[in-house]
């Protein structure tokens, strides 16, 4: 979990008003209001579960792509039904948010009917948190995969350059009266958006994260981002980011092996592939039974024996539905700068700046 700045330096945004701000500002650039919703849920969903480096502070960025034309804001994604339950969206480099969403919006569907949609997604962008399409999938009563590729970042084990990407690997599934389980992990010891998140921020950070462009450990995140990211676990998190560009590179047609462009780079379309999957959790038992022994399963990790200076046990997912419960009560803190970045974008559309509320 991303630590916060020093509380005198937070401003805080209600999450409606920080979503009113992404819409404002999207459409300033010519997205259509339908999409631009869907992008500011999205964004503003990884803010409230404290997922800060996937949130509305991208905007700049995305903004960036918009206007040297490498990501279409007008496009609409278009989706064709390959069996009864796989499809494929062909995103024409719309937004990854928006791609994504129709694509599990309709693995969804197909999982109603037949316990199982699985939908390949091509010519995509960066589709930020994937936690927010676990969400999705959780709020239709449904279990889920749900893999990006995206751009180097990190060497295959044993390799010195960035080829494969901090590409996230997310599962979910509903429980019953306990918290939902939602695994959202970028296959690095850090997900690479942390490293821009200190470097916007002026902060230092653990020097197990990232090499620097001749190999060696650093602090400095401007230097780690010269560099490459290390991969959890050695070659076990390398192999995972590989198959992460099988199911989602290779599989859809999209770019592929170290070919996916960096979303802070405008100088092409960035072509990200996703591979999402829909499950009904009640295909094996009765969805009371699924539901009852997921708490089961629940109750028996947080309320295992611990072990030494650890105070509590949480499932995964939980720290980020925690914080969100938080958050959706006093308002998003962002720091001063960052406000001041976004405000200059809306300024740039003539959209309505950060709404600031005084409390937090
Ligand atoms: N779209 C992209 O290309 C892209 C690339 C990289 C990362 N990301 C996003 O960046 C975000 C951050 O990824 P990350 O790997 O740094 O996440 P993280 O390390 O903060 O968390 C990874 C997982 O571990 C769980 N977890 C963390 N601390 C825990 C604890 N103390 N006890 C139990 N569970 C715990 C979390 O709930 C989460 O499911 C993700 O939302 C990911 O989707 C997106």
């Amino acid at each position: 979990m991303a630590e916060e700045a020093s509380s005198s330096q937070k401003l805080y945004v209600q999450p409606a008003d920080a979503e009113t701000y992404v819409k404002g500002v999207l459409e300033g650039n010519g997205v259509p209001a339908e999409n631009a919703a869907i992008v500011a849920k999205c964004l503003v969903a990884a803010d409230l579960r404290g997922v800060d480096t996937h949130g509305i502070n991208r905007i700049p960025s995305y903004m960036a792509r918009i206007r040297q034309g490498v990501l279409d804001a007008r496009a609409q994604p278009t989706l064709q039904e390959v069996t009864p339950v796989v499809a494929q969206v062909d995103a024409h480099n719309a937004f990854g948010f928006v791609a994504a969403h129709m694509g599990m919006a309709k693995a969804i569907d197909m999982a109603k009917v037949y316990g199982i949609g699985m939908v390949s997604v091509k010519h995509s962008n960066h589709f930020g948190m994937s936690a927010w399409l676990g969400q999705q999938a959780i709020d239709a009563g449904m279990m889920s995969l749900v893999f990006t590729n995206s751009s180097p970042a990190l060497p295959v084990w044993g390799g010195k350059e960035k080829l494969m990407g901090v590409s996230p690997i997310a599962c979910g599934a509903p429980a019953g009266k306990e918290k939902s389980f939602i695994l959202d992990m970028a296959p690095s010891v850090a997900a690479r958006g942390k490293i821009y998140k200190a470097k916007r921020r002026g902060e230092k950070i653990p020097s197990d994260w990232a090499l620097d462009a001749e190999g060696r450990q650093t602090d400095d995140p401007a230097a780690a981002l010269e560099g490459v990211m290390l991969p959890m676990g050695g070659p076990k998190g390398s192999a995972l980011s590989i198959m992460m560009d099988v199911f989602s590179g290779v599989l859809s047609g999209s770019a592929f092996a170290g070919h996916v462009t960096n979303p802070y780079d405008p100088s092409k379309p960035a072509d990200v592939g996703h591979f999402l999957v829909a499950m009904k959790p009640d295909l094996f038992m009765s969805l009371e039974d699924f539901k009852a022994r997921m708490d089961y399963l629940y109750q028996r990790c947080v309320g295992c024996e611990k072990m030494a200076d650890v105070d509590r046990i949480y499932f995964p997912g939980e720290i980020e539905q925690i914080t969100e419960e938080t958050r959706r009560r006093e308002g998003i803190p962002y720091v001063e700068a960052e406000v001041k970045t976004l405000d200059e974008e809306a300024e740039r559309v003539g959209a309505e700046k950060v709404r600031v509320s005084s409390h937090g």
